[in-house]
């Protein structure tokens, strides 16, 4: 008997398809999320859950997900799954590293310079006919050539991004849980400083921490507060990190230069006031939007789905502690 999946999001075509084949497979095929009903309804009879980061796997749940063998989820962000509950039921969750490092670095380097030179603002006035005249004082923004770049969580991501600003000779702060070598912080042109330190004296922020209880609201009034007024803040990592009506303010009071964002504290909602202003630029949550990207993240959550539910060790498992009371 084929086991049963559920696949909460439309992947490529011929991935389904060798899924189909494979499992018996209910697949959503609608590019937006199960109603949570819908959801809790599917996932119950379930041997594989595939999910994505819109689904909230929670208590919940797994409580009622009495087969459920395995959660491979698609992308390298898991803060959506309750981690320490499908350990406690025997559950490996997988996630998909790696593959998205250079797609998110490109997003959070594309809104650097999209925020400083004013692209969206620049193209907006030219549609409009506002265009009228060159002038040598009119429209202009700041330079990113060898600005000081602070980057908050210096994993995978933060380091593609270092790499990329190196084009741009710009001397990298850096803070994060570990240290680099003394030979990568060299060959990044990077300096470990204190939270502080690296927010006063930063003239670009990027955002590349996992989103846990440590770093919700890492970003927040007081904060803000302790930037320069000129600094652009960049966020492609997870919204709650940021308190979203605090940057608001901040940036309404134009107490910053401005913000790049890819991600919302209550996505895909906007706190109210944030889509009228010009000195931010908002974006629907595609750092790893690439055809190329969304390929090898849905191959790599099928590889580790297909590891898990044949009794094998996911090459991408969170939570090794499951393993002595693995349910494979
Ligand atoms: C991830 O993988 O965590 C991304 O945010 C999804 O694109």
């Amino acid at each position: 008997m084929k086991k049963r999946i559920l696949v909460t999001g439309r992947l490529p075509q011929e991935i389904m398809a060798s899924l189909s084949e494979k499992y018996e497979a209910e697949i959503n095929v609608e590019d937006k999320p199960l109603e949570r009903q819908k959801f809790l309804d599917s996932v119950k009879d379930k041997h594989g859950l595939l999910s994505m980061i819109t689904d909230s796997v929670d208590e919940e749940a797994l409580g009622g997900a009495n087969s459920l063998k395995m959660i491979a989820q698609f992308g390298v962000g898991y803060n959506n799954i309750d981690v320490t509950a499908a350990t406690k039921r025997g559950i490996p969750v997988s996630n998909t590293p790696g593959v998205l490092t250079d797609a998110t670095a490109e997003i959070a380097f594309a809104l650097i310079l999209a925020i400083s030179r004013r692209l969206v603002e620049g193209d907006r006035m030219t549609r409009e006919g506002r265009f009228r005249c060159w002038a040598p004082m009119l429209f202009l923004g700041h330079e990113v050539t060898g600005k000081t770049l602070g980057i908050i969580g210096m994993g995978k991501i933060g380091k593609a991004v270092a790499q990329r600003a190196k084009c741009f000779r710009m001397p990298i702060l850096y803070h994060s849980r570990s240290r680099m070598s003394k030979s990568e912080e060299k060959e990044l042109m990077a300096r470990y400083v204190d939270m502080k330190a690296l927010l006063s004296q930063s003239d670009f922020i990027s955002l590349h921490v996992p989103l846990t209880d440590q770093t919700r609201h890492l970003i927040g009034k007081q904060e803000l507060s302790l930037m320069k007024p000129t600094v652009y803040l960049i966020n492609t990592s997870r919204g709650p990190v940021v308190d979203e009506k605090a940057l608001l303010e901040t940036l309404r009071n134009g107490r910053i230069g401005g913000a790049g964002l890819d991600v919302y504290e209550n996505e895909p909602a906007l706190t109210p006031g944030l889509a009228e202003l010009d000195n931010v630029i908002l974006l629907p949550h595609v750092g790893s939007g690439t055809l190329e990207t969304r390929f090898r993240m849905a191959t790599m959550a099928v590889e580790n789905l297909i590891a898990g539910l044949s009794g094998k060790v996911p090459p991408n498992l969170v939570n090794p502690e499951v393993l002595p009371k693995t349910r494979l």
